[in-house]
């Protein structure tokens, strides 16, 4: 295959990102994009060349022209879209967190290997330089064995009160958190057996939305190493950039510090004050979106043109997706969770 047909699901923020890839890669014809917001698809499609757009997904799955989909709908959204994809015999890029259930992920895993149809679930940050220098120099061996490591991940307050109209129905864990772990699990190469958490609901619940403002997280892996996890949703909008994230990893011979926060490497200071513009995430070079987030969706584009198995797996959806489960569990329970 030198060309595929691909249907976008979800056209808001994230999906505009998608769109970026899918309109300026030559590999891909946008063949439909679909969203509820009929006002926002109109304007989506127009500005972005998409074959045709609708209010339904199950008219887009209908098409013969759309070989692969991406879905990306709000993280509570997932199975059924996911489902009635696989059946419909397309490949699937599914934003993250895979759904927001184990029961969820597994109906989604059963109903792809039922069809042989392809699953990534977008999680990008294994196509974050940082993260994929830190990869090689793990598989090089030179931190020996990873013993712990600390990871803040964590957004201003903009994306639950400005940015993500549906908020309340999820959680920094679910948005953010769920990255974390995977990049946890892919550095490691192991699974968490015990998780323990804490979380307070005061600042966004003083506001009226009901989610809670931030995790404090503990993660036992089954080789003995231990993670601390911070995802907060109330970081100041003063904070130059939307999210801060911070990595540190120690191992027996070495370790590595990454700091992904504040976007320093360009600082614009203009009549609008000072502003640090995004170059690694998804900025356009000359015309071609680049950054480490399209580059999972390219991945994902070269995976189905080329017949390979994507990076990130349907295994590893709902690997992450167990473990945000455990820490709900354990922030409910007062208690450690095994899993
Ligand atoms: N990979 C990343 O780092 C990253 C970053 C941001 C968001 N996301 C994920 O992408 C997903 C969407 O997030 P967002 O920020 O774009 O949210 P959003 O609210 O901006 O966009 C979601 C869109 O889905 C549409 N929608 C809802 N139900 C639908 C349905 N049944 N059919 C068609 N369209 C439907 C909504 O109208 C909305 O336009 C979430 O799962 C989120 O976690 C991933």
């Amino acid at each position: 295959m030198d060309k595929v047909g691909f249907g976008l699901i979800g056209t808001g923020t994230w999906g505009e990102t998608h769109l970026k890839l899918y309109s300026t890669d030559a590999r891909v014809k946008l063949a439909c994009i679909c969203d509820i917001n009929e006002d926002l698809v109109k304007q989506r499609a127009a500005e972005y060349g998409a074959g045709c757009w609708t209010t339904d997904y199950r008219e887009l799955l209908a098409r013969d022209d759309v070989q692969a989909v991406a879905i990306v709908t709000p993280d509570f959204l997932h199975r059924e879209i996911a489902v009635a994809a696989a059946e419909a015999g397309k490949h699937i890029l599914l934003e993250k967190p895979m759904a927001t259930s184990v029961a969820e992920c597994e109906a989604i895993n059963a109903a792809v290997g039922k069809a042989g149809v392809k699953l990534m679930v977008d999680f990008h940050n294994r196509f974050n330089t940082p993260f994929t220098q830190t990869k090689l120099a793990i598989e090089a061996g030179e931190l020996g064995e990873l013993q712990m490591a600390s990871l803040r991940l964590s957004d201003t307050i903009y994306v639950p009160t400005g940015m993500l109209s549906w908020a309340a129905k999820s959680t920094v864990a679910w948005f953010i958190g769920s990255h974390s772990v995977d990049l946890l699990r892919w550095f490691f190469q192991d699974e968490v057996v015990r998780v323990y958490s804490v979380a307070r609901s005061r600042v966004l619940k003083g506001m009226g939305i009901d989610t809670p403002d931030f995790f404090h997280t503990i993660l036992e892996f089954s080789g003995g190493a231990v993670a601390h996890v911070e995802n907060c949703w109330i970081l100041s909008t003063a904070f130059p950039t939307v999210f801060e994230f911070k990595v540190e990893l120690v191992g027996s011979k070495g370790h590595v510090m990454a700091d992904l926060s504040g976007n320093r490497m360009l600082q614009k200071y203009t009549g609008e004050g000072g502003i640090y513009p995004d170059v690694i995430g998804a900025p356009m070079v000359h015309g071609r979106a680049v950054g480490f987030a399209v580059e999972s969706i390219r991945h994902f584009v070269d995976c189905v043109i080329e017949d390979r198995q994507p990076l990130v797996t349907g295994a590893d959806g709902l690997a992450a997706t167990k473990v945000i489960c455990a820490i709900d569990e354990s922030v409910r329970t007062g208690m450690p969770v095994e899993l």
